[in-house]
């Protein structure tokens, strides 16, 4: 890694690598992600996530964390020159091996999001796209949007879909009968990683290597993002939040037909459960 953390967090952002080179295979494998042609690359998109986006054709677009790909490919394929980037060597080698498969370009860069500018050298793009799981592996948001401002071109986009911070805070009661959803965890950032010990990933597939169990993740409530983007020059021009996310959290949540997407039940409070934010360059 270019990027200097001090040494506790650089070994954090490690142990991180070590555990998403070990998912990736599982979930390669895995019918969550349906990478076989099981699962269209367009049931992870919010329908609003086109529309904010716009037209792709001959756009210079890059998906930070770009895990296998299955995002990435729906850019392609809709004639944006596209890169993915992601720290996993794993998750690129897969994330090619499934653009091949289905006969897909894009170019896959191993780095960390924080040496993305480097890594990509004299490239600059139309849309920095980052989504669904990928902040919460940032420990600096500051840092992450000064990269972001860095490699869009003057006017360019930063679209960022994310699981809502209150989403994270939620967890279901500890008794597995009661399925009530309480405040559980932090919605701020402040006290540092949290460790996540699991024997198994969020797929189905067998157990990961009991070297790899460990990530930590970094909470960011929605100020902290917007403030970051503000303070690298970006000017946000969107900020949606959204009860539905693209597979079902938890137990109790259900199915919307019309978009194929899951949200608590009617008798629960609306929260907002995803957010998407847009933020353009200025021109120069
Ligand atoms: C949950 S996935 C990305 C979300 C994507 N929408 C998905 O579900 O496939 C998180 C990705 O972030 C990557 N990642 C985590 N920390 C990173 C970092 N510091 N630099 C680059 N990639 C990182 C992981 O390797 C993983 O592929």
């Amino acid at each position: 890694m270019d990027s200097e953390f001090d040494s506790g967090t650089a070994e954090l952002m490690r142990a991180n690598e070590r555990n998403w080179d070990a998912r990736t295979p599982i979930h390669a494998a895995s019918q969550f992600y349906g990478v076989d042609g099981t699962t269209p690359a367009e049931s992870w998109f919010a329908p609003f996530e086109w529309d904010d986006l716009g037209p792709l054709a001959n756009r210079d677009l890059v998906h930070l964390q770009c895990h296998l790909g299955v995002e990435t490919i729906a850019f392609a394929r809709r004639g944006a020159r596209t890169v993915g980037l992601d720290f996993s060597g794993q998750a690129v080698e897969h994330a090619r091996r499934i653009a091949a498969r289905h006969g897909v370009e894009v170019d896959y860069v191993k780095s960390d999001v924080y040496d993305a500018v480097t890594a990509l050298g004299a490239r600059r793009f139309d849309i920095v796209y980052t989504a669904k799981g990928s902040l919460c592996y940032l420990p600096d948001l500051d840092r992450w949007a000064a990269v972001l401002a860095d490699l869009l071109k003057p006017g360019g986009l930063a679209y960022i879909v994310e699981f809502h911070p209150i989403l994270t805070s939620f967890g279901p009661k500890p008794d597995p009968d009661q399925q009530e959803l309480l405040l559980r965890h932090d919605y701020l950032q402040g006290r540092g990683a949290v460790e996540h010990n699991s024997t198994h990933t969020y797929t189905d597939g067998p157990a990961l290597p009991s070297d790899a169990t460990a990530v930590y993740e970094w909470a960011h409530g929605l100020g902290e993002v917007v403030t970051a983007l503000i303070g690298a020059g970006l000017t946000i021009t969107r900020l949606r939040e959204t009860e539905q996310l693209p597979w079902p959290r938890f137990e109790r949540m259900v199915r919307d037909e019309q978009t194929g997407w899951w949200q608590l039940p009617p008798t629960d409070a609306r929260v907002p459960l995803l957010y998407a934010l847009a933020a353009t360059k200025p021109n120069e």
